[in-house]
C-alpha cells in the first residue's frame, strides 16, 4: 500500500480528500441524486432508525466477516456497485477499481458506461467480476454484450432496469455538467424502455452465465425474477438517482426477502456508508450489499490504493460490529439483533455518517 493511503484512517478523509481533488461536477455527479433528492434521505434514513441489540459473555474471539456469492468466496459481503464515468474520478477508471476489489478479495461490478470498458477491464485484472449493461441498442446488440463478457471471463451479466427515463439530477444540470460516460452512451435510451421480461426470458434461455436484475424494488417484482431464473435479485433505487420518492433500498429488503424465499441470492445498496450498515442489511436477509458513493469517495481521493483501504476500515467496522453483537459469524445474526425505530430528529442526508465533518472538523 502507498504510503499516502495509510493516512486515511476514517471515511469523512476520503470525503474530503475527494472533494478537494475533484472538479465541482464531477463531485456534484457522485454525490448527487434525482429531483428532491428524497429518496437518497430515505436511503440513509431507514439505516438510521434501526438500532441494535447487542448480547454480550459469548466467546467472540475469533470473528468470520467472509461470505460466498455465486459461488465465489468474499472476505466479507460487500460488492464494489457499478459506477459510470469512473474515469472522471480518477484517469485509471474502472480498470483500477477492479484491481482494488481484487486486491482486497472481492468482486466489482463494471458499468457499461465506465472507461477503459469490456475487454480491457478484464485484462487488467484477474479475479471474479461482473458486467452490468445500460440497454443502449436492439436484441442483437444486447447479446454481443453478453457473449463478449462471457468470453472475457465475467462471472455474472447485470442488467440494470430502473432507469427507463433519465430524471433530472439537478446538481449536474445547474452546472449543466455531463460525464464523459454520458457524452458518448447518452443516446438510443428508448432501447431501454422497451426492454421487458421478455427479453430476460429469451436470454435466460439463451445464454448459460448468471443473471443479476438490479434495480428490484418490489416483491412483486422480485417473484417475477425468481420465476425467470435469475440468480441474483438486486434491491436498489439507483442510490436515490432516479425515481424520486421511493423507499429506502433498506426499508424494501424485508418484502424482498420473504418473496425469493431463497430461490435467488439478495443483493442490496443504497446508503451503505458504514459497518454497522452492512450488518444492519444481512440481518435483515441480503446475502451481500453493493457500496458505490463510499468507494467513490476513495477512488476520487487517493485511486486504486485509496479503495482498496476503504474496503479495509469497512471490514474493520464489520467485525467490530459483529463482535460487539456478540455472534462471529452471519449466519448467527438474524432480526433479533435490530431494534426498529429509533426516533430521527431530521431527515439525515450523507453526511449523517460523518458526525464529525458537520462539527467542521
Ligand atoms: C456516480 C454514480 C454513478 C453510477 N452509475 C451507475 C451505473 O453506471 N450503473 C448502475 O447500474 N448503477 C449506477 N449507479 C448506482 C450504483 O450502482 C448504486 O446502485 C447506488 O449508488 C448505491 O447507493 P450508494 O451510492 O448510496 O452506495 C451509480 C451511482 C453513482 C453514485
Amino acid at each position: 500500500m502507498n504510503k499516502n493511503t495509510v493516512e486515511f484512517r476514517l471515511f469523512h478523509e476520503f470525503y474530503k480528500a475527494a472533494k478537494n481533488n475533484l472538479t465541482q461536477g464531477a463531485w456534484d455527479y457522485l454525490i448527487g441524486a434525482s429531483e428532491t433528492e428524497t429518496t437518497l434521505k430515505r436511503n440513509r434514513a431507514a439505516f438510521d432508525s434501526i438500532a441494535f441489540r447487542p448480547r454480550v459473555l459469548r466467546n467472540v474471539d475469533h470473528v468470520d466477516a467472509s461470505t460466498t456469492l455465486l459461488g465465489k468466496k468474499l472476505r466479507m459481503p460487500v460488492v464494489l456497485a457499478p459506477i459510470g464515468s469512473l474515469q472522471d474520478f480518477h484517469p485509471e477508471g474502472g480498470a483500477a477499481v477492479a484491481r482494488a476489489a481484487d486486491r482486497f478479495g472481492t468482486i466489482s461490478i463494471l458499468s457499461s458506461v465506465s472507461q477503459p470498458g469490456l475487454e480491457t477491464t478484464a485484462a487488467a485484472c484477474q479475479g471474479p467480476k461482473i458486467f452490468q449493461l445500460y440497454v443502449r441498442g436492439n436484441e442483437a446488440w444486447v447479446e454481443d454484450h453478453i457473449r463478449r463478457a462471457m468470453d472475457a471471463g465475467y462471472v455474472a451479466f447485470c442488467f440494470t432496469v430502473d432507469l427507463d427515463y433519465y430524471v433530472k439530477r439537478e446538481r449536474d444540470i445547474a452546472k449543466r455538467y455531463v460525464t464523459t460516460g454520458r457524452r458518448v452512451a447518452g443516446k438510443n435510451e428508448e432501447h431501454q424502455r422497451r426492454f421487458s421480461w421478455k427479453d430476460i426470458a429469451r436470454i435466460r434461455d439463451r445464454f448459460d452465465i448468471p443473471l443479476i436484475i438490479k434495480g428490484i424494488a418490489t416483491a412483486e417484482d422480485a417473484k417475477l425474477a425468481v420465476e425467470h431464473g435469475i440468480q441474483v435479485v438486486y434491491v436498489s433505487n439507483h442510490g436515490g438517482r432516479e425515481l424520486d420518492h421511493g423507499r429506502g433500498a433498506l426499508d424494501v429488503l424485508p418484502e424482498v426477502v420473504e418473496a425469493v424465499n431463497d430461490n435467488a441470492e439478495i443483493i442490496m445498496d443504497g446508503g451503505i456508508l458504514r459497518g454497522s450498515d452492512v450488518v444492519k442489511a444481512m440481518a435483515l436477509g441480503a446475502d451481500a450489499v453493493g457500496i458505490a458513493r463510499l468507494y467513490g469517495f476513495a477512488f476520487g481521493a487517493a485511486g486504486e490504493a485509496g479503495v482498496l483501504r476503504v474496503l479495509e476500515i469497512l471490514e474493520d467496522e464489520i467485525r467490530s460490529t459483529l463482535g460487539l453483537l456478540g455472534v462471529t459469524g452471519w449466519s448467527e445474526l438474524d432480526q433479533n439483533y435490530l431494534h426498529f425505530g429509533a426516533p430521527l430528529v431530521q431527515a439525515p442526508g450523507y453526511r449523517s455518517a460523518f458526525p464529525l465533518l458537520e462539527e467542521g472538523y
